[in-house]
Protein backbone atom coordinates (compact mmCIF):
# COMPACT_ATOMS: atom_id res chain seq x y z
CA UNK A 1 0.00 0.00 0.00
CA UNK A 2 1.13 3.89 -0.57
CA UNK A 3 1.19 6.77 1.62
CA UNK A 4 -1.31 9.22 0.26
CA UNK A 5 -1.13 12.53 2.05
CA UNK A 6 -1.23 15.80 1.57
CA UNK A 7 2.13 16.38 -0.30
CA UNK A 8 1.03 13.84 -2.85
CA UNK A 9 2.68 10.62 -2.53
CA UNK A 10 1.20 8.79 -4.96
CA UNK A 11 3.30 8.55 -8.16
CA UNK A 12 2.86 8.20 -11.82
CA UNK A 13 5.44 4.96 -13.54
CA UNK A 14 8.39 7.16 -13.68
CA UNK A 15 8.52 8.60 -9.44
CA UNK A 16 9.48 7.02 -6.30
CA UNK A 17 7.36 5.99 -3.38
CA UNK A 18 7.93 5.26 0.26
CA UNK A 19 5.85 2.67 0.86
CA UNK A 20 3.88 1.68 4.20
CA UNK A 21 6.29 -1.38 4.03
CA UNK A 22 8.91 0.70 4.81
CA UNK A 23 8.27 1.30 8.52
CA UNK A 24 9.64 -0.25 10.88
CA UNK A 25 8.12 -3.56 12.39
CA UNK A 26 9.42 -3.67 15.96
CA UNK A 27 7.50 -7.21 16.71
CA UNK A 28 10.31 -8.99 15.46
CA UNK A 29 12.92 -7.68 17.50
CA UNK A 30 12.26 -9.33 20.64
CA UNK A 31 9.65 -11.70 21.24
CA UNK A 32 10.47 -13.22 23.74
CA UNK A 33 7.41 -13.20 26.00
CA UNK A 34 8.02 -10.59 29.07
CA UNK A 35 5.69 -9.41 31.97
CA UNK A 36 2.98 -7.11 30.80
CA UNK A 37 2.99 -3.42 31.48
CA UNK A 38 0.98 -0.61 30.49
CA UNK A 39 1.48 -0.15 26.16
CA UNK A 40 1.70 2.90 24.85
CA UNK A 41 -0.29 2.88 21.63
CA UNK A 42 2.57 2.20 19.49
CA UNK A 43 3.38 2.97 16.29
CA UNK A 44 2.68 0.01 14.47
CA UNK A 45 -0.71 0.69 16.40
CA UNK A 46 -1.27 3.84 14.47
CA UNK A 47 -3.19 4.24 11.06
CA UNK A 48 -0.67 5.65 8.52
CA UNK A 49 -2.58 9.04 7.85
CA UNK A 50 -1.61 9.45 12.07
CA UNK A 51 1.44 9.07 11.60
CA UNK A 52 1.79 11.36 8.08
CA UNK A 53 0.10 13.95 9.92
CA UNK A 54 2.61 14.39 12.47
CA UNK A 55 4.96 16.10 9.70
CA UNK A 56 5.23 18.97 8.26
CA UNK A 57 3.81 19.28 4.89
CA UNK A 58 1.30 16.61 5.32
CA UNK A 59 -1.25 18.98 6.91
CA UNK A 60 -0.22 22.70 6.92
CA UNK A 61 1.22 22.83 2.84
CA UNK A 62 4.54 23.65 1.63
CA UNK A 63 4.70 27.05 3.49
CA UNK A 64 6.94 27.43 6.70
CA UNK A 65 4.07 29.93 8.20
CA UNK A 66 1.99 27.36 8.07
CA UNK A 67 3.77 24.65 9.25
CA UNK A 68 1.60 21.91 11.50
CA UNK A 69 4.02 21.22 14.53
CA UNK A 70 3.26 17.72 16.74
CA UNK A 71 2.87 20.19 19.80
CA UNK A 72 -0.11 21.60 17.69
CA UNK A 73 0.79 24.85 17.13
CA UNK A 74 2.23 27.22 14.67
CA UNK A 75 5.74 26.68 15.06
CA UNK A 76 8.87 29.34 14.18
CA UNK A 77 12.36 28.11 13.85
CA UNK A 78 13.41 30.45 17.06
CA UNK A 79 11.67 29.88 19.81
CA UNK A 80 10.19 27.65 22.28
CA UNK A 81 10.13 24.42 21.39
CA UNK A 82 7.08 22.54 20.65
CA UNK A 83 7.88 18.98 22.10
CA UNK A 84 8.74 20.21 25.47
CA UNK A 85 6.26 22.43 26.41
CA UNK A 86 3.16 19.97 24.89
CA UNK A 87 3.94 16.58 25.36
CA UNK A 88 2.13 14.95 28.10
CA UNK A 89 4.11 11.86 27.91
CA UNK A 90 6.72 12.69 30.99
CA UNK A 91 8.65 16.55 30.07
CA UNK A 92 11.76 16.46 31.79
CA UNK A 93 13.53 19.75 32.74
CA UNK A 94 16.61 19.18 30.24
CA UNK A 95 14.43 19.02 27.44
CA UNK A 96 13.78 22.76 27.01
CA UNK A 97 17.76 23.49 27.92
CA UNK A 98 18.38 21.40 25.19
CA UNK A 99 16.20 23.31 22.44
CA UNK A 100 17.90 26.31 23.66
CA UNK A 101 21.33 24.97 23.34
CA UNK A 102 20.15 23.73 19.76
CA UNK A 103 18.70 26.46 17.94
CA UNK A 104 21.97 28.24 19.37
CA UNK A 105 24.13 26.59 17.09
CA UNK A 106 21.98 27.24 14.11
CA UNK A 107 24.23 28.59 11.30
CA UNK A 108 22.86 31.11 8.99
CA UNK A 109 23.03 31.69 5.53
CA UNK A 110 22.21 34.31 3.58
CA UNK A 111 19.07 34.82 6.24
CA UNK A 112 18.68 31.16 6.03
CA UNK A 113 19.42 28.20 8.80
CA UNK A 114 21.57 26.03 6.66
CA UNK A 115 22.92 23.42 9.57
CA UNK A 116 24.25 23.38 12.84
CA UNK A 117 27.82 23.50 14.50
CA UNK A 118 29.55 20.35 15.73
CA UNK A 119 29.63 22.44 19.08
CA UNK A 120 29.02 25.48 20.99
CA UNK A 121 31.93 25.43 23.36
CA UNK A 122 33.66 29.04 24.07
CA UNK A 123 35.05 27.70 27.08
CA UNK A 124 37.93 25.62 24.47
CA UNK A 125 41.19 27.30 23.51
CA UNK A 126 40.87 25.30 20.49
CA UNK A 127 37.92 25.54 18.21
CA UNK A 128 39.66 23.42 15.32
CA UNK A 129 37.01 22.66 13.19
CA UNK A 130 34.05 22.29 15.63
CA UNK A 131 32.59 25.78 14.39
CA UNK A 132 31.89 23.79 11.21
CA UNK A 133 28.90 21.78 10.29
CA UNK A 134 29.33 18.55 9.89
CA UNK A 135 27.05 16.48 7.40
CA UNK A 136 26.84 13.54 10.04
CA UNK A 137 26.88 15.45 12.76
CA UNK A 138 23.56 17.40 11.44
CA UNK A 139 21.90 14.33 10.89
CA UNK A 140 20.55 13.77 14.55
CA UNK A 141 19.52 17.48 14.53
CA UNK A 142 17.91 17.31 11.28
CA UNK A 143 15.92 15.09 12.69
CA UNK A 144 15.10 17.03 15.83
CA UNK A 145 13.93 19.52 13.24
CA UNK A 146 12.10 17.10 11.40
CA UNK A 147 10.32 15.52 14.15
CA UNK A 148 9.66 19.07 15.57
CA UNK A 149 7.69 20.28 12.26
CA UNK A 150 10.38 22.51 10.66
CA UNK A 151 11.59 20.61 7.98
CA UNK A 152 12.51 23.95 5.72
CA UNK A 153 16.20 23.98 7.53
CA UNK A 154 16.65 20.23 6.64
CA UNK A 155 15.62 20.79 2.77
CA UNK A 156 18.33 24.24 3.02
CA UNK A 157 21.10 21.74 4.09
CA UNK A 158 20.42 19.41 1.46
CA UNK A 159 20.02 21.57 -1.24
CA UNK A 160 23.47 23.75 -0.21
CA UNK A 161 25.61 20.47 0.14
CA UNK A 162 24.62 19.80 -3.26
CA UNK A 163 26.12 22.60 -4.73
CA UNK A 164 29.06 21.92 -2.87
CA UNK A 165 29.58 17.70 -4.23
CA UNK A 166 29.39 19.59 -7.75
CA UNK A 167 32.69 21.86 -6.87
CA UNK A 168 36.26 21.07 -8.07
CA UNK A 169 38.25 19.08 -4.91
CA UNK A 170 41.55 18.54 -4.97
CA UNK A 171 44.18 17.09 -2.18
CA UNK A 172 47.53 18.68 -2.98
CA UNK A 173 47.59 17.70 -7.02
CA UNK A 174 44.88 14.70 -6.77
CA UNK A 175 41.50 15.52 -7.72
CA UNK A 176 38.57 13.37 -6.02
CA UNK A 177 35.84 12.01 -7.44
CA UNK A 178 32.69 14.07 -8.30
CA UNK A 179 30.01 12.66 -6.50
CA UNK A 180 31.87 13.34 -3.08
CA UNK A 181 30.15 14.97 -0.52
CA UNK A 182 32.34 17.16 2.20
CA UNK A 183 32.68 16.07 5.79
CA UNK A 184 32.26 19.51 7.10
CA UNK A 185 31.75 23.35 5.58
CA UNK A 186 31.55 26.68 7.20
CA UNK A 187 29.70 29.77 6.73
CA UNK A 188 32.19 32.74 6.24
CA UNK A 189 30.72 36.22 6.44
CA UNK A 190 32.04 39.05 4.51
CA UNK A 191 31.17 41.93 7.34
CA UNK A 192 32.32 44.25 4.65
CA UNK A 193 31.15 42.95 1.28
CA UNK A 194 28.21 42.01 3.24
CA UNK A 195 28.11 38.26 1.52
CA UNK A 196 28.49 34.77 2.66
CA UNK A 197 30.11 32.21 1.11
CA UNK A 198 30.60 28.39 1.80
CA UNK A 199 33.88 26.41 2.60
CA UNK A 200 33.57 22.98 2.05
CA UNK A 201 35.95 20.38 2.88
CA UNK A 202 36.70 17.29 1.91
CA UNK A 203 39.23 15.85 3.18
CA UNK A 204 41.81 18.14 2.22
CA UNK A 205 41.77 20.17 5.63
CA UNK A 206 41.00 17.67 7.82
CA UNK A 207 43.57 16.05 10.20
CA UNK A 208 44.85 12.64 8.09
CA UNK A 209 43.59 14.12 4.92
CA UNK A 210 41.00 11.40 4.55
CA UNK A 211 37.92 11.92 2.68
CA UNK A 212 34.63 10.55 4.39
CA UNK A 213 33.17 7.97 2.81
CA UNK A 214 29.69 8.11 5.03
CA UNK A 215 28.99 11.94 4.50
CA UNK A 216 27.28 10.75 0.85
CA UNK A 217 25.26 8.10 2.54
CA UNK A 218 23.90 10.07 5.39
CA UNK A 219 23.25 13.08 2.54
CA UNK A 220 20.90 9.81 0.45
CA UNK A 221 19.32 8.83 4.09
CA UNK A 222 18.28 12.17 5.51
CA UNK A 223 16.83 13.21 1.66
CA UNK A 224 14.63 9.93 2.50
CA UNK A 225 13.78 11.23 6.16
CA UNK A 226 13.01 14.53 4.64
CA UNK A 227 10.73 12.90 2.20
CA UNK A 228 8.87 10.75 4.79
CA UNK A 229 8.36 12.91 7.14
CA UNK A 230 6.83 16.08 5.31
CA UNK A 231 5.35 13.66 2.22
CA UNK A 232 7.19 15.74 0.20
CA UNK A 233 8.43 14.24 -3.04
CA UNK A 234 9.29 16.98 -4.97
CA UNK A 235 12.38 17.74 -3.48
CA UNK A 236 14.18 14.16 -4.20
CA UNK A 237 12.55 14.44 -7.75
CA UNK A 238 14.62 17.32 -8.77
CA UNK A 239 17.11 16.67 -11.35
CA UNK A 240 19.71 18.24 -8.67
CA UNK A 241 18.57 15.51 -5.97
CA UNK A 242 18.28 12.80 -8.48
CA UNK A 243 21.44 13.97 -10.39
CA UNK A 244 23.43 14.40 -6.61
CA UNK A 245 22.73 10.38 -5.69
CA UNK A 246 23.54 9.32 -8.86
CA UNK A 247 27.33 11.03 -8.61
CA UNK A 248 27.12 9.39 -4.76
CA UNK A 249 26.18 5.93 -6.42
CA UNK A 250 28.24 6.08 -9.08
CA UNK A 251 31.55 6.50 -7.29
CA UNK A 252 30.69 3.73 -4.85
CA UNK A 253 29.14 1.54 -7.12
CA UNK A 254 31.90 1.87 -9.75
CA UNK A 255 33.68 -1.99 -11.00
CA UNK A 256 37.42 -2.43 -9.82
CA UNK A 257 39.57 -5.02 -8.56
CA UNK A 258 37.19 -6.71 -5.73
CA UNK A 259 36.03 -10.00 -4.99
CA UNK A 260 33.81 -8.55 -1.99
CA UNK A 261 30.51 -7.05 -2.60
CA UNK A 262 31.49 -4.77 0.67
CA UNK A 263 33.06 -1.57 -0.18
CA UNK A 264 36.79 -0.86 1.10
CA UNK A 265 37.89 1.71 2.84
CA UNK A 266 40.20 3.92 4.43
CA UNK A 267 40.91 3.94 8.07
CA UNK A 268 39.58 7.39 9.04
CA UNK A 269 36.86 8.11 6.78
CA UNK A 270 33.55 7.68 8.63
CA UNK A 271 32.52 8.91 12.13
CA UNK A 272 35.74 7.35 13.33
CA UNK A 273 37.84 9.99 11.99
CA UNK A 274 40.93 8.98 12.90
CA UNK A 275 43.36 5.81 12.67
CA UNK A 276 41.79 2.88 14.50
CA UNK A 277 42.42 -0.12 12.65
CA UNK A 278 39.12 0.37 10.62
CA UNK A 279 40.33 0.44 7.46
CA UNK A 280 39.25 -2.29 4.83
CA UNK A 281 35.46 -3.26 4.96
CA UNK A 282 34.62 -1.34 8.63
CA UNK A 283 31.33 -2.47 9.63
CA UNK A 284 29.94 1.53 9.72
CA UNK A 285 30.28 1.75 5.85
CA UNK A 286 28.89 -1.34 5.14
CA UNK A 287 26.03 -0.56 7.12
CA UNK A 288 25.70 2.90 5.88
CA UNK A 289 26.05 1.75 2.11
CA UNK A 290 23.33 -0.72 2.70
CA UNK A 291 21.48 1.67 3.60
CA UNK A 292 21.86 4.21 1.13
CA UNK A 293 21.42 1.83 -1.38
CA UNK A 294 17.65 0.73 0.12
CA UNK A 295 16.92 4.54 0.27
CA UNK A 296 18.56 5.58 -3.30
CA UNK A 297 16.32 2.53 -4.26
CA UNK A 298 12.94 4.54 -3.26
CA UNK A 299 14.11 7.54 -4.38
CA UNK A 300 15.82 7.49 -7.98
CA UNK A 301 13.18 8.11 -11.03
CA UNK A 302 12.55 4.78 -13.22
CA UNK A 303 13.41 6.71 -16.38
CA UNK A 304 17.09 5.77 -18.44
CA UNK A 305 19.67 7.59 -16.20
CA UNK A 306 17.73 6.27 -13.16
CA UNK A 307 17.15 3.05 -14.38
CA UNK A 308 20.56 1.88 -14.92
CA UNK A 309 21.22 2.65 -11.29
CA UNK A 310 18.38 0.59 -9.96
CA UNK A 311 19.61 -2.61 -11.72
CA UNK A 312 23.50 -2.00 -10.12
CA UNK A 313 21.59 -1.09 -7.14
CA UNK A 314 19.41 -4.50 -7.00
CA UNK A 315 22.33 -6.79 -7.64
CA UNK A 316 24.51 -5.09 -4.86
CA UNK A 317 22.00 -5.15 -2.32
CA UNK A 318 21.60 -9.00 -2.87
CA UNK A 319 25.43 -9.90 -2.64
CA UNK A 320 26.30 -7.14 -0.09
CA UNK A 321 23.14 -9.18 1.91
CA UNK A 322 24.49 -12.33 1.70
CA UNK A 323 27.95 -11.31 2.60
CA UNK A 324 27.70 -9.23 5.76
CA UNK A 325 24.51 -11.52 7.07
CA UNK A 326 27.11 -14.76 6.19
CA UNK A 327 30.59 -14.06 7.05
CA UNK A 328 30.19 -10.55 9.32
CA UNK A 329 27.96 -12.33 12.22
CA UNK A 330 29.09 -13.71 15.16
CA UNK A 331 27.57 -15.45 17.33
CA UNK A 332 28.03 -18.22 20.22
CA UNK A 333 27.75 -20.84 17.71
CA UNK A 334 29.99 -19.30 14.54
CA UNK A 335 32.76 -18.08 17.08
CA UNK A 336 32.76 -21.63 18.19
CA UNK A 337 33.10 -23.09 14.41
CA UNK A 338 36.10 -20.47 13.93
CA UNK A 339 37.73 -21.60 16.95
CA UNK A 340 37.72 -25.12 15.33
CA UNK A 341 38.34 -24.17 11.89
CA UNK A 342 41.07 -25.40 10.15
CA UNK A 343 43.29 -23.55 7.31
CA UNK A 344 44.82 -23.45 4.01
CA UNK A 345 41.84 -25.00 2.36
CA UNK A 346 42.10 -24.42 -1.26
CA UNK A 347 38.66 -24.32 -3.44
CA UNK A 348 35.52 -23.98 -3.46
CA UNK A 349 34.70 -26.11 -0.86
CA UNK A 350 36.70 -24.31 1.02
CA UNK A 351 34.95 -23.89 4.77
CA UNK A 352 37.53 -21.21 6.49
CA UNK A 353 36.95 -18.95 3.21
CA UNK A 354 39.37 -15.86 4.29
CA UNK A 355 42.08 -18.87 5.79
CA UNK A 356 41.23 -16.79 9.59
CA UNK A 357 43.34 -18.34 11.92
CA UNK A 358 41.43 -19.36 14.95
CA UNK A 359 44.93 -17.78 17.17
CA UNK A 360 43.72 -14.48 16.26
CA UNK A 361 40.89 -14.82 18.29
CA UNK A 362 41.36 -12.61 20.87
CA UNK A 363 41.19 -13.51 24.59
CA UNK A 364 38.33 -11.37 25.66
CA UNK A 365 35.88 -12.36 23.34
CA UNK A 366 35.64 -16.24 24.60
CA UNK A 367 34.27 -14.43 27.82
CA UNK A 368 32.42 -11.84 26.19
CA UNK A 369 29.94 -13.66 23.77
CA UNK A 370 26.67 -14.61 25.62
CA UNK A 371 25.30 -17.50 24.88
CA UNK A 372 22.21 -16.25 23.30
CA UNK A 373 22.97 -12.86 21.43
CA UNK A 374 25.52 -11.74 18.49
CA UNK A 375 26.33 -8.86 16.44
CA UNK A 376 28.16 -7.64 13.48
CA UNK A 377 32.01 -7.69 13.66
CA UNK A 378 34.23 -4.42 12.90
CA UNK A 379 35.77 -5.83 9.76
CA UNK A 380 36.65 -9.12 7.84
CA UNK A 381 38.96 -9.55 5.30
CA UNK A 382 41.62 -12.07 4.14
CA UNK A 383 43.11 -13.57 7.25
CA UNK A 384 41.87 -10.43 9.38
CA UNK A 385 38.98 -10.59 11.31
CA UNK A 386 38.38 -7.63 13.28
CA UNK A 387 36.45 -8.76 16.63
CA UNK A 388 35.29 -5.38 17.91
CA UNK A 389 31.59 -4.29 19.10
CA UNK A 390 31.30 -1.42 16.82
CA UNK A 391 28.04 0.67 17.82
CA UNK A 392 27.15 2.57 14.90
CA UNK A 393 27.55 -0.38 12.25
CA UNK A 394 24.92 -2.66 14.17
CA UNK A 395 22.82 0.09 15.09
CA UNK A 396 22.34 1.17 11.53
CA UNK A 397 22.72 -2.85 10.15
CA UNK A 398 18.96 -2.65 12.42
CA UNK A 399 17.35 0.14 11.48
CA UNK A 400 18.39 -0.45 7.71
CA UNK A 401 17.18 -4.16 8.07
CA UNK A 402 20.80 -5.36 6.76
CA UNK A 403 20.30 -7.92 10.16
CA UNK A 404 17.95 -10.33 9.59
CA UNK A 405 15.25 -10.38 12.56
CA UNK A 406 16.61 -13.01 14.46
CA UNK A 407 20.26 -10.79 14.21
CA UNK A 408 18.49 -7.78 15.22
CA UNK A 409 16.68 -9.68 18.02
CA UNK A 410 20.41 -11.12 18.74
CA UNK A 411 22.04 -7.92 18.57
CA UNK A 412 19.17 -6.35 21.63
CA UNK A 413 20.04 -9.72 23.48
CA UNK A 414 23.54 -8.66 23.54
CA UNK A 415 23.76 -5.58 24.08
CA UNK A 416 20.55 -6.37 27.38
CA UNK A 417 23.54 -9.27 28.17
CA UNK A 418 26.57 -6.75 28.51
CA UNK A 419 24.94 -3.94 30.13
CA UNK A 420 27.90 -3.20 31.86
CA UNK A 421 30.37 -3.48 28.76
CA UNK A 422 28.52 -1.59 26.36
CA UNK A 423 26.30 1.11 28.40
CA UNK A 424 28.21 1.28 31.99
CA UNK A 425 27.19 4.67 33.29
CA UNK A 426 26.83 6.55 29.97
CA UNK A 427 25.10 4.89 26.91
CA UNK A 428 26.98 3.95 24.52
CA UNK A 429 30.12 2.85 23.63
CA UNK A 430 31.36 3.85 20.50
CA UNK A 431 33.65 0.37 20.34
CA UNK A 432 34.10 -2.52 22.47
CA UNK A 433 37.18 -3.23 23.98
CA UNK A 434 39.56 -0.24 23.88
CA UNK A 435 42.77 -1.36 22.61
CA UNK A 436 46.28 -0.59 24.69
CA UNK A 437 49.68 -1.16 25.15
CA UNK A 438 51.51 -2.13 22.01
CA UNK A 439 48.49 -2.77 19.74
CA UNK A 440 47.24 0.74 20.67
CA UNK A 441 50.98 1.94 19.48
CA UNK A 442 50.69 -0.25 16.23
CA UNK A 443 47.13 0.65 15.47
CA UNK A 444 46.34 4.30 16.59
CA UNK A 445 49.97 5.21 16.02
CA UNK A 446 50.24 6.27 19.12
CA UNK A 447 47.56 8.82 19.11
CA UNK A 448 46.81 10.57 22.57
CA UNK A 449 43.59 11.12 21.47
CA UNK A 450 42.46 7.53 21.44
CA UNK A 451 44.03 6.29 24.58
CA UNK A 452 42.73 3.38 26.20
CA UNK A 453 38.71 3.94 26.85
CA UNK A 454 38.60 7.73 25.24
CA UNK A 455 37.31 9.10 22.69
CA UNK A 456 37.34 6.67 19.63
CA UNK A 457 38.56 4.02 21.42
CA UNK A 458 36.23 2.82 23.87
CA UNK A 459 34.62 5.93 24.81
CA UNK A 460 31.31 6.41 25.30
CA UNK A 461 28.84 8.89 22.64
CA UNK A 462 26.15 10.08 23.86
CA UNK A 463 24.44 10.97 20.35
CA UNK A 464 24.64 7.01 20.10
CA UNK A 465 22.54 6.40 22.86
CA UNK A 466 19.87 8.52 20.43
CA UNK A 467 19.79 5.24 17.88
CA UNK A 468 20.16 2.87 20.65
CA UNK A 469 17.08 4.66 22.50
CA UNK A 470 14.78 4.71 19.75
CA UNK A 471 15.37 0.84 18.64
CA UNK A 472 15.05 0.30 22.60
CA UNK A 473 12.22 2.21 22.89
CA UNK A 474 10.34 0.46 20.15
CA UNK A 475 11.50 -2.79 21.15
CA UNK A 476 10.48 -2.18 24.48
CA UNK A 477 7.17 -0.72 23.55
CA UNK A 478 6.16 -3.78 21.91
CA UNK A 479 7.09 -6.43 23.78
CA UNK A 480 6.27 -4.63 27.11
CA UNK A 481 9.62 -4.15 28.58
CA UNK A 482 10.33 0.05 28.02
CA UNK A 483 12.42 -0.46 31.60
CA UNK A 484 15.05 -1.24 29.36
CA UNK A 485 14.83 2.29 27.01
CA UNK A 486 13.90 4.27 30.49
CA UNK A 487 17.15 2.62 32.12
CA UNK A 488 19.35 3.86 29.69
CA UNK A 489 17.82 7.75 29.11
CA UNK A 490 17.75 7.91 32.38
CA UNK A 491 21.58 7.74 32.75
CA UNK A 492 22.09 10.60 30.03
CA UNK A 493 19.32 12.74 31.55
CA UNK A 494 20.78 12.41 35.12
CA UNK A 495 24.56 13.84 33.72
CA UNK A 496 24.30 15.38 30.22
CA UNK A 497 22.98 18.79 31.43
CA UNK A 498 25.20 18.77 34.35
CA UNK A 499 28.55 17.86 32.52
CA UNK A 500 27.51 20.57 29.55
CA UNK A 501 26.23 18.19 27.04
CA UNK A 502 30.20 16.67 26.10
CA UNK A 503 30.79 15.06 23.15
CA UNK A 504 32.32 11.68 25.02
CA UNK A 505 32.42 10.38 27.78
CA UNK A 506 35.66 8.04 28.97
CA UNK A 507 36.52 5.14 31.28
CA UNK A 508 35.56 1.17 31.61
CA UNK A 509 31.97 2.59 32.53
CA UNK A 510 31.83 5.93 30.88
CA UNK A 511 32.11 7.85 34.20
CA UNK A 512 34.19 10.60 33.45
CA UNK A 513 33.97 13.71 31.13
CA UNK A 514 36.12 12.97 27.78
CA UNK A 515 39.75 14.42 28.65
CA UNK A 516 39.12 16.41 25.44
CA UNK A 517 35.98 16.49 25.16
CA UNK A 518 34.03 19.90 23.74
CA UNK A 519 31.15 21.09 25.80
CA UNK A 520 28.13 21.76 24.47
CA UNK A 521 28.51 19.10 21.20
CA UNK A 522 25.02 19.76 19.30
CA UNK A 523 24.98 15.91 18.41
CA UNK A 524 24.51 14.70 21.70
CA UNK A 525 22.08 17.59 22.58
CA UNK A 526 20.13 16.70 19.67
CA UNK A 527 20.52 12.85 19.73
CA UNK A 528 18.89 13.25 23.54
CA UNK A 529 15.78 15.63 21.82
CA UNK A 530 15.70 12.56 18.91
CA UNK A 531 15.45 10.07 21.10
CA UNK A 532 13.09 11.77 23.98
CA UNK A 533 11.01 12.55 20.60
CA UNK A 534 11.11 9.27 19.48
CA UNK A 535 9.71 7.72 23.33
CA UNK A 536 7.30 10.07 23.22
CA UNK A 537 6.06 9.26 19.73
CA UNK A 538 7.19 5.53 18.36
CA UNK A 539 5.88 6.74 14.85
CA UNK A 540 8.87 8.73 14.25
CA UNK A 541 11.15 5.57 13.39
CA UNK A 542 9.65 5.29 9.97
CA UNK A 543 12.05 8.51 8.93
CA UNK A 544 15.31 6.71 10.03
CA UNK A 545 14.44 2.68 9.51
CA UNK A 546 13.61 0.45 6.35
CA UNK A 547 11.64 -2.99 7.25
CA UNK A 548 13.17 -6.00 5.71
CA UNK A 549 12.65 -6.58 1.73
CA UNK A 550 12.62 -10.34 1.30
CA UNK A 551 12.55 -9.95 -2.43
CA UNK A 552 16.18 -8.79 -1.52
CA UNK A 553 17.14 -12.18 -0.85
CA UNK A 554 16.03 -13.71 -4.13
CA UNK A 555 17.98 -13.78 -6.91
CA UNK A 556 18.08 -10.48 -9.11
CA UNK A 557 16.35 -8.56 -10.24
CA UNK A 558 12.52 -9.03 -9.40
CA UNK A 559 11.36 -5.76 -8.31
CA UNK A 560 10.88 -5.19 -4.84
CA UNK A 561 7.42 -4.17 -3.20
CA UNK A 562 8.35 -1.10 -1.67
CA UNK A 563 9.32 0.69 -4.85
CA UNK A 564 7.05 -0.31 -7.57
CA UNK A 565 3.81 -0.58 -5.53
C1 LIG B 1 35.12 14.13 15.75
C2 LIG B 1 34.32 12.86 15.46
C3 LIG B 1 33.56 13.00 14.16
C4 LIG B 1 32.69 14.24 14.22
C5 LIG B 1 33.54 15.47 14.53
C6 LIG B 1 32.71 16.71 14.75
O1 LIG B 1 36.13 14.28 14.81
O2 LIG B 1 35.15 11.76 15.40
O3 LIG B 1 32.80 11.86 13.93
O4 LIG B 1 32.02 14.39 13.01
O5 LIG B 1 34.29 15.26 15.72
O6 LIG B 1 31.85 16.55 15.83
Amino acid sequence: MELAVGGGMRRSASHTSLSESDDFDLSRLLNKPRIKVERQRSFDDRSLSDVSHSGGYARGGGGFDGMYSPGGGLRSLIGTPASSALHSFEPHPIVGDAWEALRRSLVFFRGQPLGTIAAFDHASEEVLNYDQVFVRDFVPSALAFLMNGEPEIVKNFLLKTLLLQSREKKVDRFKLGEGAMPASFKVLHDAKKGVDTLHADFGESAIGRVAPVDSGFWWIILLRAYTKSTGDLTLAETPECQKGMRLILSLCLSEGFDTFPTLLCADGCCMIDRRMGVYGYTIEIQALFFMALRCALQMLKHDTEGNEFVEKIATRLHALSYHMRSYFWLDFQQLNDIYRYKTEEYSHTAVNKFNVIPDSIPDWLFDFMPCQGGFFIGNVSPARMDFRWFALGNMIAILSSLATPEQSTAIMDLIEERWEELIGEMPLKICYPAIENHEWRIVTGCDPKNTRWSYHNGGSWPVLSAVLLWLLTAACIKTGRPQIARRAIDLAERRLLKDGWPEYYDGKLGRYVGKQARKFQTWSIAGYLVAKMMLEDPSHLGMISLEEDRAMLKPVLRRSASWTN
